[in-house]
């Protein structure tokens, strides 16, 4: 029986080796290396006679060891075995097989002696996960760590990584380690908000690990009262609100972005929407580059369900209904808002587990999830295969399509890298496709015609670079600044105002809610009083478009007048389109630019959102 050695390698320098783990290299019968690491650049003649195999190959590795030694090379610029020569490692212990480390340099060590910060307890945190949400919510869970912390990055992520570290945990010392081809050194020393633009990777580093000092204690922290002092007297000297944030981060021990968004709040002004770098700044993700693809996303699918050819079964349903959550759903309402009038058949979104008991096999199911991984979803799609209705999975992967591939049942499959909620282009008319192709409605052709050159010719005049005089989405932006949106709508529009409410929770990061006419009338409206100076908070946003039916047209009107006469904030905001579709894609840009605009006043980037992320790695926690 083998034993499974696990062989700490250097990166840089081969003669780092240490000779016990040259001798090991030389005398095992296999070689692991580790995912995604490169084979290191090890002496000539050391190990490389053994084969290689990647640890992901467990079977092949646990033969191996039957009958000889094994060593997983675990490369310096490593925090630890990955994942998967975890998993490796507790195979062999399982299997009964010694594990015997043989350690090597580590940068993470280096560095921290190198830094000069706190060495005796600090917390390693690897490398960043790659989701800006999943980043940000770490991030935001060690913000008020007072020990070192250490991060491992790429150099390639190096700029992108010391701009979340910035944010979101404001300044503090740094120091950059890097190991290239000459060794290990620190390159690097001085403040978080000074290291951007400073530090350039080269291109013979290896590996970064970046080592910053611990939050500081609370009482270091400035008072609010004498933040907004100060932040009022740069204002005043004429100073923007990004270079006060700047300025003011490392004094005050706040973090950049709360001193950004206080001084927008302190100025009370909007010029900065005036400021196309306002905008662009914090939305670092790139989610106006994805409000600016609404039009190409509807096309290609448009495109992908142009020769959608549904099987019998389908074509036999009574019923649809569509089982989505947040992002991947609202294409299900906005879809059902557009052909309410013609469609011979009730089409219901469902967000929610299980199915409701009259979803039976002539009800056409679409599972509807961007990821395919959303658990409610994949509940719902389980249920009516075990029911027997005819099934159809919009997603770009995951469980969903793997189902969908086991049970032979039509996938409609698409590739565009984003937040679900982003590729609503794609989740919204690939069921106008799919409702095409069941025979469900007529030809839709001439409407998308009519919204897409909508969406073509009103989208650049809601772009960033279109100036505030001529961009409804910032006026709209600027009028909800400060207060709690509602938005109302009614038939087609009541789908967008909810899709605007999400939005601006998501994008936006603030609470929002939405209201349907003409229900609202006979609820809501009567909800206008207490708590006292609840109203004073919010703006209440009234879509209007042509094509309403008079008596909810005159509704809008009402209800308006009288929301005005108890002082609240109103707005009118028309929406364009001639057709029901084309509205209802012009409602959606007009509001996801509205959206990212407002984060942009707040200061915020549109794309992550933490807290979802942490209720749903919580929720797999506590499966
Ligand atoms: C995130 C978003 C969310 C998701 C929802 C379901 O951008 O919009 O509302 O859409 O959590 O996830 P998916 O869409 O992957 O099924």
């Amino acid at each position: 029986m083998g034993t499974l050695y696990i062989v700490g390698v250097p990166a840089g320098r081969a003669d780092e080796l240490t000779f016990r783990a040259q001798r090991t290299l030389e005398e095992v019968a296999l070689l692991v290396t580790d995912e995604g690491t490169p084979a290191p650049d090890l002496p000539v003649g050391c190990g490389l006679a053994a084969p290689s195999v990647p640890v992901t190959d467990t079977e092949a590795i646990l033969a191996a060891l039957e009958t000889g030694d094994v060593a997983l090379l675990l490369d310096e610029r490593r925090a630890g075995p990955s994942v998967s020569a975890s998993g490796l490692i507790r195979a062999a212990l399982e299997g009964g097989f010694p594990v015997v480390p043989v350690p090597g340099p580590s940068l993470p060590v280096t560095a921290l002696i190198l830094s000069g910060l706190p060495a005796d307890s600090f917390i390693c945190l690897g490398s960043l996960p790659a989701q800006p949400d999943e980043r940000q919510a770490l991030l935001a869970a060690v913000a008020g760590e007072r020990r070192t912390l250490l991060i491992l990055a790429s150099p390639a992520s190096l700029p992108d990584t010391l701009a979340c570290l910035d944010d979101a945990l404001g300044d503090r010392p740094l120091a950059v380690v890097v190991v290239s081809g000459e060794g290990t050194e620190m390159v690097w020393r001085g403040r978080l908000g000074e290291a951007a633009g400073q530090v350039v990777a080269r291109a013979d580093w290896l590996g970064c690990a970046l080592v910053i000092g611990g939050a500081r204690q609370p009482t270091d922290r400035w008072e609010e009262a004498r933040l907004r002092a100060e932040v009022r007297a740069r204002l005043g000297q004429g100073l923007s609100a990004r270079e006060v944030g700047r300025q003011l981060s490392a004094l005050s021990g706040w973090p950049r972005r709360e001193i950004y968004r206080l001084a927008m709040e302190v100025t009370g002004n909007m010029d900065n929407l005036d400021d196309v770098t306002a905008q662009r700044e914090p939305d670092r993700e790139g989610m106006l580059n994805h409000v600016a693809a609404l039009p190409h996303q509807c096309r290609q699918a448009w495109a992908l369900t142009r020769d959608l050819k549904l099987p019998p079964h389908h074509r036999r349903a009574n019923k649809v209904l569509i089982a989505g959550m947040g992002g991947s759903a609202i294409g299900g309402d906005l879809a059902a808002a557009v052909v309410a009038d013609s469609a011979p058949l009730p089409i219901l979104v469902h967000r929610d587990y299980g199915l409701p008991a009259w979803a039976d096999e002539h009800t056409l199911v679409i599972g509807s999830s961007y990821s395919g991984d959303t658990e409610e979803t994949l509940s719902a799609f389980e249920a009516a295969h075990e029911r027997g209705c005819p099934l159809l999975a919009v997603t770009t992967g995951g469980r969903l399509a793997r189902l969908a591939g086991e049970w032979g049942v039509p996938l409609l499959s698409f590739h565009y890298r984003s937040m679900p909620r982003a590729a609503v282009g794609y989740l919204f008319v690939s069921l106008l496709g799919i409702l095409r192709a069941l025979g469900a409605v007529g030809d839709l052709e001439a409407d998308l015609q009519e919204g897409l050159s909508l969406l073509e010719s009103w989208g650049a005049e809601l772009a960033p670079d279109s100036p505030v005089e001529r961009n409804r989405a910032r006026q709209v932006a600027q009028a909800l600044y400060g207060r709690v949106p509602v938005v109302v709508g009614a038939e087609v529009l009541a789908p967008v105002a909810r899709r605007w409410k999400c939005q601006f929770n998501e994008n936006g990061k603030g609470w929002a809610y939405f209201e349907v006419l003409p229900e609202m009338d006979h609820n809501a409206l009567s909800g206008l009083h207490f708590p006292a100076g609840a109203a004073d908070r919010l703006c209440v946003l009234f879509l209007t478009g042509q094509g309403l039916q008079p008596r909810n047209r005159l509704r809008l009107d009402l209800t308006r007048q009288i929301l005005e006469e108890q002082g609240i904030a109103c707005h009118a905001v028309p929406v364009p389109g001639r057709s029901k579709l084309a509205q209802a894609l012009a409602g959606v840009q007009l509001g996801d630019y509205v959206s990212c605009y407002l984060a942009a006043l707040y200061g915020a980037d549109p794309t992550p959102i933490a807290e979802i992320a942490t209720l749903k790695r919580r929720m797999s926690e506590g499966r």
